[in-house]
């Protein structure tokens, strides 16, 4: 009986080694059509998921509470399964260099619980290379089984969206590889079951990490661009989005905005391609020219608020800010990497006392934890001499003139609206937009 067969007869299962933004919907889509292990090396985030919660809030709290899912915390469970996913984080080291930790160590646990004729796929982003010299070694050193002989492997990049309610897992073409060709062909069957919008068969693994890795570099490029631009347009006293939306008429014109790239895929991946570019002497210019521009917009937005406040003769060390958005982006509850953190730690800087933050997606205990931040309520920000939208939350874009007039002081104004959301309503501001 092939690989395929005895899935979708339900005689072994498919394990998700990771449940999180990436691991949580493929464990819930695929344990509709077979049975599926959970893997997660963190406890707590299992005993969430046996109550039925949902922290990222990707697929809801009802969809994890009925899905037919063996939670799990034990590895010896990944032995009943035969095909196993890993996406577990590929984060960069304070140096920006690509951290491979957690991935070789889901590669240690998976190597002492495989067993001969199983299949592993790798969606964790990486760059081109990394399954087969660095996860292929460890997986056959702690299995002492060959890869290709014993076992096979193969990777197909995730390219969800968190927080986007059209582009879901089902609805994105999925490029799938693998080791040799039949590996290839069960890893897209198995795919397939779940994937409405189709596979794509990627001719190997390497172009699949390749694949990956570039189309967060090209986003993070033309959103550079973007920012860069942006930063010139306000020298010059001219509107971004006007000059964009007439750029827009063109019909070969790209669209993207300026903006802040935090999260921990647009602004890392491309550090996994800058680095092993490194390795083989080519000293990236382009990419690396967009990280720096796109990591330093944290700064330039701290500097307009600062103007605007000097400009509005406003104390800037006694000036009460308030900062509407923390997370990453928008409708998501993803904190990390946000670059909200660059513009408080400049305004801080500035000497600013008084900065309340508030975001109706993220989480308190989270928050406090990775950067203690202490989040005010909504309702508490008021008396304000400035106030910083910084990320497009569906309940702020309805904000009207008069919700937002709620938040200020009475002789103050200073709205900074780094996402564009009350253009309409500049003419009621002292207004700022990206
Ligand atoms: N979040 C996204 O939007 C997105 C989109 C596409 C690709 N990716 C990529 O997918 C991968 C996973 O990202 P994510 O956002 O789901 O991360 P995440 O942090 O939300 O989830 C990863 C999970 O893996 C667990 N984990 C860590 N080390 C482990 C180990 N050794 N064994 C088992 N579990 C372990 C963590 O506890 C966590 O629950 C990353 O490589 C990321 O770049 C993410």
């Amino acid at each position: 009986m092939s690989p395929y067969q005895e899935l979708i007869e339900k005689k072994t299962a498919l394990s998700v080694i990771g449940l999180g933004y990436v691991g949580m919907p493929l464990a819930v889509a695929f344990s509709k059509k077979l049975p599926v292990i959970g893997f997660d090396t963190n406890q707590e985030k299992v005993a969430q998921y046996l109550c039925g919660i949902d922290p990222t809030k990707e697929v809801g709290a009802e969809e994890i509470a009925t899905a037919e899912i063996h939670f799990t915390n034990n590895e010896a469970d990944l032995k009943k399964a035969s095909f196993h996913i890993v996406a577990v984080p590929t984060p960069v080291t304070v140096d920006k260099n690509p951290d491979l930790e957690p991935i070789k160590s889901a590669c240690m646990l998976l190597g002492r619980n495989l067993k001969k004729g199983d299949i592993l796929v790798f969606e964790s982003t990486v760059y081109p290379g990394a399954t087969e010299d660095i996860c292929i070694p460890i997986l056959e050193a702690q299995s002492h089984l060959i890869s290709g002989k014993d076992f096979f492997v193969g990777y197909s990049p995730e390219r969800i969206n968190p927080g986007d309610k059209v582009h879901t897992l089902e609805s994105i073409v999925k490029i799938v590889s693998g080791c040799d060709n039949e590996t290839l062909e069960t890893i897209a069957q198995v795919y397939e079951l779940v994937i409405d919008a189709g596979v794509h068969r990627a001719p190997s693994i390497k172009v699949a990490e390749a694949a990956k890795v570039v189309e967060n570099s090209q986003r993070d490029i033309n959103i550079a661009f973007m920012n860069e631009l942006a930063m010139v347009f306000d020298k010059m006293s001219i509107d971004t989005s006007d000059v964009l939306a007439a750029m827009a008429t063109k019909w070969n014109a790209l669209t993207f905005y300026p903006g802040l790239v935090g999260g921990h895929c647009i602004g890392v991946d491309p550090y996994y391609f800058i680095s092993e570019a490194e390795k083989l002497g080519y000293h990236s210019q382009i990419i690396a020219a967009g990280r720096k521009v796109n990591d330093g917009m944290g700064e330039f937005i701290a500097e307009v608020a600062i103007k605007e406040l000097i400009q509005k003769d406003c104390s800037v060390k006694k000036a009460r800010i308030g900062i509407l958005g923390l997370t990453f982006k928008e409708n998501c509850p993803d904190i990390r990497n946000t670059k909200v953190v660059d513009i408080i730690t400049h305004l801080h800087s500035y000497g600013v006392e008084q900065i309340l933050v508030s975001d109706c997606w993220a989480d308190q205990a989270e928050v406090s934890k990775e950067y203690g931040i202490e989040l005010t309520p909504e309702t508490e920000l008021k008396n304000l001499d400035c106030l910083i939208v910084a990320v497009g939350h569906d309940a702020y874009c309805q904000f009207k003139s008069t919700d937002l007039q709620q938040f200020f002081a009475a002789s103050s104004d200073i709205l900074v609206d780094v996402k564009g959301l009350y253009k309409e309503n500049q003419k009621d501001f002292h207004y700022w937009n990206l």
